[in-house]
C-alpha cells in the first residue's frame, strides 16, 4: 500500500527517474502522486489527484530543471481524503524537508494536539504530516539527529524517505513497511519494491525494521536501537525488466493469468531441500498453521483439504487478523506457515509477530524472496513466479496451491508423485490457455456482464476455490459475487437464487461430484443459470467451461477459467482490472 521511491545520484534528471519508477510501483496505490525535488538548495513539490500512469513524462519538462535528487509516492488513502492536500510529499509551514511515508502512525491524534499546541499549522488530514512537523521541531540538530527524535515518538509502522533544503542527502527509516536500497555506480535508489529501479542496477541491500539509511555516494546504515552503523550484504536480484512489464498483454492481470502455462514448472523446481525441511518441521510440531489473508487466506482453506486427504494430517487455518486471537494455545512447538505474494502483508505479518514472540517456528511459502516475511522466517519456500503486479492475484495463487500439493505430497512420503502430477497439471494448463479457450470465456462473459450478483459453489478442496473466484470477480468485475460449499445452500443462502441468476459450479471428478452436481440442480429448479467448470459436460449446465481432470491438482486449473472470466467481465464494465477501486497490491496496513 502506497509506492515510495528516491533517487540520489550523477544523472541530471531526478524527477523523471522517480516518476518512471514510480509508475511501476503504481500497483500499490493509485489515487493520487506526488513528486519533491531538489534544485539549488530549493525544495519543489509536485503532487496531484490521479493514477501516476496517466502522467505524460513530457509534461514534466515544464516544471523542473536538472536535479539530481527527488522523492516520490503513489498513494492509497487511509488517514484523509482523496485530495491535493492530502497527496505526500508532505512539508511544514517553512518547506524546509519533504516527506512521503507508508504505513499507519496509530498515535497521530495525540501527537497532532500537542504539535498544534506548540504553534504548528497542519496543512492535510495525513498521519504523515504530523512526521514533518516532529521533525521540523528539531531540525536546527541536523536532519539525521532530528528524525532520530521525531521516530522516538511514533506508534505504528513507516517507512520513510525525507530530504531537507539544507543536506544532500536522502535519509529512510522503516518500522514494518518495506524499503529496499537499489545500489547502483555513483548513483543509488531506494523504494517499497525492486521493480522501480530494476532498470538501473539489480544490486540490492535490505532495510530491516529500526533502521534507518542514508543515501549519499554509498547507502550508510544505522541500528536505531543502538545507533551504531551496519554492514550490510549487497544482494543479487534476479528478476528483470520484463517480467515487470506488460510486455505484449494490454493488462498485468491477463499476463500473468497466461504465464500460468509456465510458472507451475519454475514453482515446483525447488532445489535446496526446502520441501523436505517443511515437511519435517510439519512432523515435529505440535500444531501447524497455515495463515495468509484474501487469497492466500483461501488458498491456505484449500491446503487444509489436501493435507487431510493426502496426508492424513490435520492443519490449523485461519486469516492473519484473525491469527492473534489463538495466541493462547501456542508453544515453543507450535509452527507457523504463512503464505503470501507480496510477503508484506500486515495482518500476516503481525500474525508472525505473535507466534515469534511465542517461540514458535516460522516458515513462509512467499514470491517476493526479500520481502520482511522472508526474512523473518526460519525456512523459506519462493513461489518463482516473478513480480506479480495486477492487484487480483492469480500466477502466485496457482504457485501457492501447487507449494502446498507437493508438501502434502512429501508429507505422505510420496514427493515424488506430486511433482509428477503437477508436472502434468502444467502441461494441461499449457494446453488449456490458448485462444480459442479465452474467447470461449469472453462469449459467456458477455452474456453476464450485465447482472447484479453471481455465486460460485465447490466442495472439499473446491469450496475455497469457489471463496476465491468470488473474490476475484468481485475485486475486478465489482459485481456481487459469493462463494458457499454447495452443501450449505439449503440452509439459507438458496434464497437469493431467482430466475436467471449465474452460479458457477466448481464440479470436480472426484468423490465430491455427485453432492455438488445435487447442489446445481436445487439451484437450477430455483431459475439460477448454470456454469459448470468441469472435466465432464453434464446436462444441468447452461454453459461448460471445460477443465483438465488433473486428480488433486484441481484447484489449480478450476481458478484459471475464473480468474479470465473475471478479467473479462472487468473489461466489458470498463473497469481497470489492473488496478480495481478501492484496493492496492501489498495492504501493508492493518
Ligand atoms: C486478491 C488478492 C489479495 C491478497 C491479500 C494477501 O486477489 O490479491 O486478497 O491475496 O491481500 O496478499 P499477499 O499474498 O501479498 O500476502
Amino acid at each position: 500500500m502506497c509506492g515510495i521511491f528516491a533517487y540520489k545520484g550523477h544523472r541530471n534528471n531526478a524527477p523523471e527517474i522517480v516518476i518512471k519508477g514510480l509508475k511501476m510501483l503504481e500497483y500499490r496505490g493509485y489515487d493520487s502522486w506526488g513528486i519533491a525535488f531538489k534544485t539549488d538548495h530549493a525544495l519543489n513539490i509536485h503532487k496531484q489527484v490521479g493514477k501516476i500512469g496517466d502522467f505524460k513524462i513530457s509534461d514534466l519538462k515544464k516544471m523542473t530543471a536538472k536535479s539530481q535528487l527527488a522523492i516520490g509516492h503513489s498513494r492509497w488513502a487511509t488517514h484523509g481524503g482523496v485530495t491535493q492536500m492530502n497527496a505526500h510529499p508532505h512539508c511544514t509551514e517553512k518547506n524546509e524537508i519533504a516527506i512521503v511515508h507508508n504505513g499507519i502512525i496509530e498515535n497521530f491524534t495525540e501527537l497532532k494536539k500537542i504539535l498544534i499546541k506548540n504553534g504548528h499549522i497542519f496543512k492535510s488530514e495525513t498521519d504523515t504530516e504530523v512526521v514533518a512537523h516532529l521533525i521540523e521541531e528539531n531540525l536546527k540538530k541536523g536532519l539525521e539527529k532530528a528524525i532520530k527524535m521525531a521516530i522516538k515518538k511514533l506508534e505504528g509502522r513507516y517507512a520513510i524517505l525525507v530530504i531537507s533544503e539544507k543536506e544532500d542527502v536522502i535519509i529512510a527509516a522503516r518500522r514494518g513497511s518495506p524499503l529496499i536500497v537499489g545500489v547502483g555506480k555513483d548513483e543509488n535508489f531506494i523504494a517499497s519494491d525492486i521493480p522501480a529501479f530494476l532498470e538501473y542496477t539489480k544490486k540490492v541491500q535490505y532495510l530491516d525494521d529500526n533502521e534507518m539509511v542514508i543515501i549519499d555516494k554509498k547507502p550508510k546504515f544505522i541500528d536505531l536501537k543502538t545507533d551504531k552503523i551496519i554492514k550490510k550484504r549487497e544482494v543479487p536480484i534476479e528478476w528483470n525488466v520484463e517480467n515487470a512489464e506488460k510486455g505484449v498483454y494490454p493488462h498485468f492481470m491477463i499476463k500473468e493469468i497466461m504465464e500460468q502455462k509456465d510458472t507451475i514448472c519454475r514453482t515446483i523446481n525447488q532445489n535446496g531441500g526446502g520441501i523436505e525441511k517443511v515437511v519435517e518441521s510439519i512432523k515435529k510440531a505440535y500444531g501447524t498453521y497455515l495463515v495468509g489473508c484474501g487469497t492466500a487466506g483461501k488458498v491456505c482453506l484449500a491446503a487444509s483439504y489436501l493435507f487431510s486427504k493426502i496426508a492424513k494430517k490435520h492443519i490449523n487455518t485461519t486469516f492473519g487478523s484473525e491469527f492473534p486471537s489463538y495466541h493462547h494455545f501456542l508453544t515453543n512447538r507450535s509452527l507457523l506457515i504463512a503464505v503470501s505474494q507480496s510477503g508484506e502483508t500486515a495482518d500476516t505479518l503481525e500474525a508472525m509477530e505473535v507466534a515469534k514472540e511465542k517461540g514458535c517456528k516460522l516458515i513462509s511459502i512467499v514470491n517476493v524472496e526479500s520481502s520482511t516475511m522472508a526474512r523473518m522466517s526460519d525456512i523459506i519456500i519462493p513461489l518463482k513466479v516473478g513480480p506479480e503486479k495486477a492487484v487480483a492475484s492469480t500466477k502466485a495463487t496457482t504457485a501457492q496451491l501447487a507449494i502446498l500439493t507437493l508438501i502434502a505430497y512429501a508429507l505422505a512420503g510420496d514427493l515424488d508423485r506430486g511433482k509428477q502430477l503437477l508436472i502434468n497439471t502444467a502441461g494441461q494448463i499449457n494446453d488449456m490457455l490458448n485462444p480459442r479457450y479465452e474467447d470461449h470465456i469472453k462469449t459467456l462473459a458477455k452474456k453476464i456482464a450485465g447482472v447484479e450478483s453471481m455465486y460460485v459453489i465447490g466442495k472439499a478442496v473446491n469450496y475455497p476455490m469457489a471463496l476465491e473466484a468470488a473474490i476475484k470477480l468481485q475485486e475486478v468485475s465489482y459485481i456481487h459475487a459469493e462463494g458457499f460449499a454447495g452443501g450449505e445452500l439449503k440452509h439459507g443462502p438458496i434464497a437469493l437464487i431467482s430466475k436467471g441468476t449465474p452460479c458457477i459450479a466448481i464440479v470436480a471428478n472426484d468423490e465430491t461430484k455427485n453432492d455438488i452436481l445435487g447442489n446445481t440442480i436445487e439451484i437450477k429448479a430455483r431459475g439460477g443459470y448454470i456454469i459448470g467448470v468441469s472435466p465432464e459436460n453434464n446436462e444441468i449446465f447452461d454453459y461448460w467451461i471445460k477443465v483438465p481432470d488433473v486428480g488433486d491438482a484441481s484447484p489449480i486449473v478450476n481458478i484459471i477459467p475464473i480468474q479470465i472470466l473475471a478479467y473479462h467481465l472487468a473489461i466489458m464494465r470498463q473497469n481497470n482490472p489492473d488496478m480495481p477501486r478501492n484496493l492496492a497490491k501489498s495492504v501493508t496496513v492493518k
